[in-house]
């Protein structure tokens, strides 16, 4: 049990002076938030290199569980197999046929149905229709193809790339965070797609930000405070975060602001009732909160479209009781995903307007501004950097 009276005992000294409050920010090009090459490079330099956070493990509890998420236009597979969790590409390798539709599922072998080709839950190819000579044929050479896949606190992570940067540097102090809310023991209880039509960057501007909640969220409004908020300053190349005060009254973020689940017994005093949101870039924002914690990505699909996938998570000391139910933090929640897919849906319409002119950032939205600055670094010309 920790001693920490908050989680700025546990984390960094945090510099109050930022140059972001002499200078507030600015919002970037119509071709940054919509362009087609934009979003190549965004594919290729993030997408493509770095380590993504795609999944938790309380999804795949038992051998041959398996979910399918799809990144652009590719489709990865994440399978418990006997060595653990695993993710592949999701293809057959005989003709290209995607080998599972379905989000989720348990299988103990995958049939590919266009030919019969059958891997097992190891991604080896067991079986197969139509004859071939052993001479050129390599049963062990044709199974499904691995992706790079790690896991840190409970977090599935894959990469494309042999040369990502390194998960644990990237990481910095997620990892404070993740111990005190026990991340690898939460539950999913929860998991709903959202599918939304705007560049998936205004959706990780909106989801990150609390300037919004008087005029969009009145149900979120009434249980949280966003004039008590701050933005932390984090270690860790590719975590921001904020944090932001539940209203006296309540203490969980649901349509009720009324919980009787016990708070999460590591987490500080302190932080009873406040949300700690904590973004691993590019695209995973958890909402940290004694009672529970959410994940919500967002995936880029093409430059003006973009799914959102969002997981409920729960103590197990809290989901083992016979009286759980989280249907008040989901009701909250879900609605107000819909309101903000509106937003974002109707930004993304503004901004497609190839006149217009960045707009200035607020002190309440720093964090917008570092995601902005995050990605142009990251997909600039090495020549544009040295500059
Ligand atoms: S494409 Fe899968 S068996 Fe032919
Ligand atoms: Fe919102």
């Amino acid at each position: 049990m920790t001693a920490a009276s908050s989680m700025f005992d546990l984390i960094s000294e945090q510099d109050e002076q930022r140059p972001y409050f002499d200078t507030g920010g600015r919002g970037r090009s119509h071709e940054f938030y919509t362009g087609q090459e934009q979003y190549q490079r965004e594919m290729e330099r993030i997408y493509g290199r770095h380590w993504l956070p795609v999944d938790h493990v309380s999804r795949f509890k038992e051998k041959g569980s398996y979910a399918t998420l799809t990144i652009g236009t590719g489709s990865v597979l994440i399978i418990h197999g006997d060595d653990g969790i695993q993710a592949y590409h999701n293809y057959c390798r005989h003709r290209g046929y995607r080998l599972v539709e379905e989000a989720t599922g348990k299988r103990q072998s995958l049939v590919c149905i266009y030919h019969c080709w059958v891997y097992d839950r190891n991604g080896k190819l067991k079986s197969f229709n139509g004859t071939y000579f052993d001479h050129f044929f390599d049963k062990e050479k044709n199974g499904l193809l691995p992706v790079r896949t790690e896991i840190r606190f409970g977090v599935v992570f894959i990469t494309f790339s042999e040369d990502a940067p390194d998960l644990d540097v990237s990481l910095g102090e997620f990892g404070e965070f993740a111990r005190v809310y026990e991340l690898e023991n939460l539950q999913c209880v929860q998991a709903k797609d959202y599918p939304v039509a705007c560049n998936w960057k205004l959706v990780a501007h909106n989801v990150n930000e609390s300037l919004h909640f008087p005029t969009a969220h009145k149900d979120l409004h009434r249980i949280t405070d966003f004039d008590d908020a701050g933005t932390y300053e984090l270690k860790g190349d590719n975590i921001i975060g904020a944090w932001q005060v539940i209203r006296e009254s309540f203490n969980s973020v649901s349509m009720t602001g009324r919980s009787t689940r016990d708070p999460m017994p590591l987490v500080p005093e302190a932080d009873r009732r406040k949300i700690n949101w904590i973004t691993i870039l590019p695209n995973l924002l958890f909402g940290f909160t004694a009672d529970y914690v959410f994940m919500q990505w967002v995936w880029p699909e093409s430059p003006g479209t973009c799914y959102v996938r969002h997981f409920w998570l729960f103590h197990p000391n809290e989901t083992a009781k016979k009286d759980f139910s989280h249907e008040a933090v989901f009701a909250l929640w879900d609605k107000a995903n819909y309101e903000d897919w509106e937003l974002c849906e109707r930004t993304h319409r503004g901004l497609s307007n190839p006149r217009w002119t960045p707009g200035q950032l607020s002190l309440d939205e720093e964090v917008v501004s570092q995601i902005d600055a995050w990605v142009a670094q990251e997909t600039a010309d090495p020549a544009e950097t040295e500059a």
